[in-house]
């Protein structure tokens, strides 16, 4: 059975994913409507990761007999400057679920609930995947820097990234 606190901290990230999936959607739309085909496959593929991260919390929370509160979504951003912001929204959004994720280990370790803990470790090497990624794309947005043909070959490397649908995107070395 689930502490109460534990179920709250859990719902709360089942929150924080399904979010992180509605944001990515608004972004792939958003790079798909300016010609970004490329970041907006990526980023329609990063959506669907994010709605799996959501499931596998909601399964976690009904196997270990704990009560599952499916969260509204808020509207997400649907403006950027450029593609550079979008990618900074996107790498701001995963320190924020960072941080969320720490709440739930520490939580989880106050509470000596090591069940949690361990199924949560899968996230702490989620969120250090995610982090890289996006810091790692946002270095080659600015190494490609805004010559004649910067947008197209930002788009390219980002199309690079997509492995097809539901798929981890890993920055080959
Ligand atoms: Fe599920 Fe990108 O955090």
């Amino acid at each position: 059975m689930l502490d109460k606190k534990i179920e709250e901290i859990l719902n709360k990230q089942i929150a924080i994913e399904g979010q992180a999936s509605y944001k990515y959607l608004a972004l792939a739309s958003w790079c798909d409507n300016k010609g970004f085909a490329g970041a907006a496959k990526f980023l329609f593929e990063h959506s669907d990761e994010e709605r799996m991260h959501m499931m596998k919390l909601l399964n976690y929370v009904i196997d270990k007999g704990g009560k599952v509160v499916v969260p509204a979504v808020e509207q997400p951003r649907s403006d950027f400057k450029n593609i550079k912001e979008v990618f900074e929204y996107a790498y701001d959004g995963e320190q924020q679920v960072t941080a969320a994720i720490n709440e739930i280990v520490s939580l989880s370790l106050k509470l000596n609930d090591h069940t949690t803990n361990n199924f949560i470790q899968w996230y702490v090497n989620e969120q250090l995947e995610e982090e890289n990624l996006y810091r790692q794309i946002l270095d080659r947005i600015e190494l490609i820097g805004e010559g004649g043909n910067a947008l197209y070959l930002i788009d390219l490397e980002i199309d690079k990234l997509s492995k097809g649908a539901g798929g981890m995107a890993v920055i080959p070395e």
